[in-house]
């Protein structure tokens, strides 16, 4: 049994089907990549895992169904989600914006403040600044330290270098596996910059019009250059 396992499943906005039968299976301590353009279905894959959608098939988390449960039972169970469309509060500070995720035991909020701290130093020193005033770049670190505030087991990531100059990109990369190697979090990111997601994922699953075209080891797939060439035109 895998870590997560997703398992035929389909999402629908009213009729429209946005996902068809997917299937993917993420053992603890991988980072895996879902990789499609605009439109492919990425944020209705990971909406789909928080309940957040309507689907059909079955999501599991170490075999527990989450499919049923609402989204505040499924971050109870360990599932941490970064959304692309970050939904800071532009008026409160990075670290109010930090609490905001956090709803556990006191000590654990000071661990997981720490954890991120030393994960995104410059968050740090700019812990009283307002949200709103920060750089994308930032408000990215923001967005997924507050989602490591719920104490993941699984971090699910919406286009982590979304509008972000390619510096920023290699700090996130960084961030993200520094995180995985030494906290053995499990990371499944959605990503449009295929070097990005090479970079950091060791399974890759290509996402067209809401079904997997393509699934494999990062190495398999980047070195079928013709397929990435097909797909992205890179
Ligand atoms: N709330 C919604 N109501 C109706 N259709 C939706 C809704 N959200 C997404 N869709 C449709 O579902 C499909 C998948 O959208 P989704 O946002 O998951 O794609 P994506 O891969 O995340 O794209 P992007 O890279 O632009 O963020 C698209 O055709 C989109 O128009
Ligand atoms: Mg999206």
């Amino acid at each position: 049994m895998a870590f997560l396992e997703i398992d035929q499943l389909s999402a629908f906005y009213g009729k429209a089907r946005a996902l068809s039968e997917i299937n993917i299976d993420v053992e603890q301590g991988d980072i895996i990549a879902i990789i499609g353009a605009n439109g492919a279905g990425k944020s209705t894959l990971l909406d789909s895992i928080l309940n957040l959608t309507q689907t059909q098939g079955d999501i599991r988390l170490e075999e527990k169904s989450l499919t049923d449960l609402p989204r505040s039972k499924i971050v109870g169970c360990g599932v941490g989600y970064a959304t692309e469309r970050f939904n800071l509060f532009p008026y409160m500070s990075v670290q109010d914006n930090l609490l905001v995720g956090a709803f556990t035991a006191r000590d654990t909020i000071e661990q997981n403040l720490s954890l991120v701290y030393k994960l995104f130093p410059r968050l740090q020193e700019r812990k009283k600044q307002e949200s709103g005033t920060l750089s994308g770049g930032e408000r990215q670190m923001v967005s997924l330290g507050r989602a490591l505030m719920t104490s993941p087991r699984l971090l699910l990531v919406d286009e982590p270098t979304i509008g972000l100059a390619p510096r920023v990109c290699v700090d996130i990369a960084a961030a993200l596996r520094r995180l995985n190697e030494e906290t053995g979090l499990t990371i499944v990111i959605t990503e449009q910059n295929v070097n990005f997601a090479t970079r950091i994922a060791k399974y890759l699953y290509v996402l067209e019009t809401g079904k997997v075209q393509m699934s494999g080891t990062t190495d398999e797939l980047t070195s079928n250059n013709e397929l990435i060439e097909a797909y992205f035109g890179q």
